[in-house]
């Protein structure tokens, strides 16, 4: 049985008012969990968000108790499963896990990881699509590994792999990500010895076996920047007043910067951002161009997001994608609805605005554009249906409700 959501447009209105509680990151939990596997008496954590993948993840964990291996099904629905070959090869000296799955954003190799676990004294075998690593003597030993590109799960998982390895790592041209050094303090608390996080250059010093132990200290995951960024994207288009509560505006630089040349009005708190959407209308906004770059540049998962507010600026501009090979996939939806979208190549758009929006019946092919998808319904005349809900239920938390919440008619359908 599927899910849908099924949305009222607001045409030119621009009527959400209230607050908007951002939820914990995603993409820090799902990281957090998988480093519970180096504690000898469990990691304490807070604020996680109840979205999908955090009930897949733990699905995962929980299967170890089986041996350590992913569950194939389960793996294969989220990317971030394949953090977990980390800290399980480090602390069982192997694991065995399928091609990750997750979203569709074009080819997502996992060359690094390989390289990287090879680098630790791992040995590998690929058999029936499953990869198997074993730590040569059961123990993973520390390595020099340079990350031809910058890759946030390549260096979140050998950094966790590296915390229980025999000496040191050094990882570099690591990612730079927020998240990053946030959990590396915390671990480095329950006595982890990890340098240099949230720097190009993350140095580990292994404790040879040793667990971690959390001795009741809690990790709260940190606010996810993602989620506010795309809220940001909604009050500016569809709201009157919002005020996007619990978030850090310091992890939001590159959008906020680009919102500010775009005209749009905002007010920044100590961890709040308030939007006056109602101030102008869309076609006020500046169309600015942009291109996605790795942290702290303009995010990858707030594109699909931003290209929907690019429709409804005057003027024109193009967006391009540099982290992953095919991250378009949403434009023909946005096309049929109205927008003036030109895809020059996989990697690039030109957008000519503003152009109104017709509700039309859409289908994400990932989280992020899925969000997307809901910002450009709540602007549309008309009525837009979303399928496959369980996209977006991956990466937010119960969001009609919280959308009902402001003001926007939307609602939860089964199919
Ligand atoms: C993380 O994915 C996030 N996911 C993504 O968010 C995010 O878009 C991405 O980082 C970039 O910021 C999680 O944290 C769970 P990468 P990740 O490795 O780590 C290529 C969302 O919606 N690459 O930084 O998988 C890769 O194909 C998701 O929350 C290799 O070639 O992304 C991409 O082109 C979507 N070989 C580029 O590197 C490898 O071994 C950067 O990807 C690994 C990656």
């Amino acid at each position: 049985m599927s899910e849908r959501f099924v949305i009222e447009g607001q045409g030119g209105t621009k009527k959400l008012r209230g607050t908007l509680a951002v939820k914990g990151a995603k993409n820090a939990a799902l990281k957090a969990l998988p480093a519970s596997v180096l504690f000898a008496d469990g990691m304490p954590l807070e604020n996680v968000p109840d979205i999908e993948d955090v009930r897949r993840m733990r699905e995962l964990l929980a299967g170890l108790s089986a041996g350590p291996a992913l569950h194939k099904e389960v793996a294969e629905r989220l990317r971030a499963s394949i953090v977990l070959t980390g800290p399980v090869l480090s602390r069982w000296g192997q694991v065995s896990f399928p091609f990750p799955g997750g979203c569709v954003l074009g080819e997502r190799p996992i060359d690094l990881f390989l390289q990287g676990f090879k680098a630790l004294g791992a040995e590998v075998e690929e058999k029936e699509s499953f990869f198997h690593f074993r730590a040569a003597g059961g123990k993973l030993k520390g390595a020099r590994i340079f990350f031809p590109f910058v890759s946030v799960t390549a260096t979140e998982t050998l950094m966790l792999a590296a915390v229980l390895a025999q000496g040191e790592t050094v990882l570099q041209n690591a990612a730079l990500e927020p998240e990053i050094p946030i959990l590396a303090a915390y671990l480095n608390a329950c006595g982890a010895h990890i340098e240099g996080a949230g720097t190009p250059t993350i140095t580990i010093q292994g404790t040879n076996g040793a667990l971690l132990r959390a001795n009741g200290r809690v990790f709260t995951v940190p606010p996810d920047r993602i989620e506010a960024g795309s809220f940001v994207i909604l009050a500016a288009l569809a709201g009157e007043e919002v005020e996007i509560t619990g978030c850090e505006p310091a992890h939001l630089s590159a959008l906020l910067a680009l919102m500010r040349r775009a005209d749009v009005d905002f007010k920044i708190g100590k961890d709040s951002i308030t939007v006056f959407g109602g101030h102008k209308p869309n076609s006020a906004h500046k169309l600015i161009s942009a291109r996605t770059h790795e942290y702290p540049g303009f995010p990858t998962d707030l594109q699909a997001p931003y290209a929907v507010f690019m429709t409804q600026a005057s003027g024109e501009g193009t967006l391009l994608e540099t982290i992953f090979d095919s991250r378009f996939q949403y434009v023909d939806a946005l096309v049929r609805m109205g927008a003036d979208i030109t895809v020059m190549n996989p990697q690039k758009i030109l957008v000519r605005g503003p152009r109104g929006l017709t509700g039309k019946e859409l289908e994400g092919p990932d989280l992020r554009a899925g969000l997307a998808y809901i910002i450009a319904a709540s602007i549309a005349e008309g009525s837009s249906k979303i399928n496959n809900a369980y996209i977006i239920d991956r990466g937010y938390e119960r969001i009609e409700e919280r959308l009902q919440k402001l003001g926007l008619n939307i609602k939860r359908e089964k199919i």
